[in-house]
Parts: structure tokens; C-alpha cells; sequence
């Protein structure tokens, strides 16, 4: 990794085997939410990473829980706004909502959130197997907003999660086996 600004994230990802499972590698970023100049970092990063390849963006749409967390303060970095995407029973009002990995989650989404045509970016934390990403873009396409891209911090390469996203750009800033 040549970046030293790449390298100052990493560092602050530790990984726990057997959570919340057996078999199962946590990658934990709460040391990187904990450390603001890594934080600030991270943003940096992402932010140079989406300025450079969207000339135009309406909202981030950041993902529920740990997509909050670097949605908001990108969002606020693009000056732009964030919506989120949440968990089964948690927004107001009329929802779009959409069933993702096997059946037992269930993502939903403000149906006035954004209008047709929009230009959104869909952020997160993590892509392990892609399921809750592809859902959230089912979800925005169903509002006919346009997913110019998503992005997350970390990919689980070995579990080939982007695949599912078809021909939407995806980025991740740090990628694991
Ligand atoms: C984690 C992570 C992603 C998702 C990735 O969220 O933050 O949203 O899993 O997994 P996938 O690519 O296999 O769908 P989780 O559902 O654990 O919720 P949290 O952010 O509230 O911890
Ligand atoms: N979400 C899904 N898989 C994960 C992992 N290995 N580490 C952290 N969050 C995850």
C-alpha cells in the first residue's frame, strides 16, 4: 500500500475471529471512529475518491447502522444531503421496502426520500456478500432515483459481493481475502 493516508486507515481496522459466529472474521472500525485523525482521513479519502469521479450528486444514501456513521459527515464534506436506508420498522410514513439476504432482513426506505431522477451514491461500512448493497439499490431504483455508484470502506474480496452488483460502479478503499 503506497498511500501513507491508506495505510493510516488500515491501521486502525482490527478483526476478530469467531464474531458474532463461529467462522466468521469481524472487521471491527471502531478504533478508526474512535481516532479523529484517522477519521478525518478516511473522509479525506472518500471524498477525493467521489469528487474525482462524480461530477454531480443529489444524496448520499447511507446504509443502517454502520453506513450512518461515514454517510453523514461525507455527505456533510460534498455539501449535499443524506438519506438513510434502514431496518425493517424504523422510518415513518410510506416506505418502500425490500427483503434481502434469505429472507430475514428487510430494508426500507422513505418513499418521498428522493425523486425520480435523482443522482444518489449509496454508502457503507462493509460488502461481504453483497446482499444488503444490491438490496438498497433495488430499493432506489424502485424510487427511479439513478445509483451513480456505491462505496464502502472495507471488501471481503473472497466472498465476491460486488459481483452482485451488476453494472453499478462500485468502490472499496481497503479490500481483505
Ligand atoms: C453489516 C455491514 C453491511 C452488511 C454487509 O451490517 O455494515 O451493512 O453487514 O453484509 P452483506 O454484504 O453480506 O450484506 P449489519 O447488518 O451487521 O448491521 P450493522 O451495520 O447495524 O452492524
Ligand atoms: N458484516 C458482514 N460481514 C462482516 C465482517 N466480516 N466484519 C464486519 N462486518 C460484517
Amino acid at each position: 500500500m503506497s498511500d501513507g493516508r491508506l495505510r493510516a486507515v488500515r491501521d486502525r481496522v482490527r478483526s476478530f475471529p469467531d464474531f458474532p459466529q463461529p467462522g466468521v472474521l469481524f472487521r471491527d472500525i471502531s478504533p478508526l471512529l474512535k481516532d479523529p485523525v484517522a477519521f478525518r482521513t478516511l473522509i479525506d479519502l472518500l471524498e477525493d475518491h467521489v469528487r474525482a469521479s462524480f461530477p454531480k450528486i443529489d444524496f448520499v444514501v447511507g446504509l443502517d447502522s454502520r453506513g450512518f456513521l461515514i454517510g453523514t459527515p461525507l455527505a456533510q464534506r460534498l455539501g449535499i444531503g443524506f438519506v438513510p436506508v434502514r431496518k425493517k420498522g424504523k422510518l415513518p410514513g410510506a416506505t418502500e421496502s425490500i427483503s434481502y439476504s434469505l429472507e430475514y432482513g428487510r430494508l426500507e426506505i422513505q418513499s418521498d426520500a428522493v425523486e425520480a431522477g435523482q443522482k444518489v451514491l449509496i454508502v457503507d461500512d462493509l460488502l461481504a456478500t453483497g446482499g444488503t448493497m444490491r438490496a438498497a439499490c433495488e430499493l432506489l431504483k424502485r424510487l427511479k432515483a439513478e445509483v451513480l455508484g456505491c462505496l464502502v470502506i472495507i471488501e471481503l474480496k473472497a466472498l465476491k459481493g460486488s459481483e452482485k452488483l451488476n453494472s453499478i460502479p462500485f468502490y472499496s478503499l481497503l479490500q481483505y481475502d
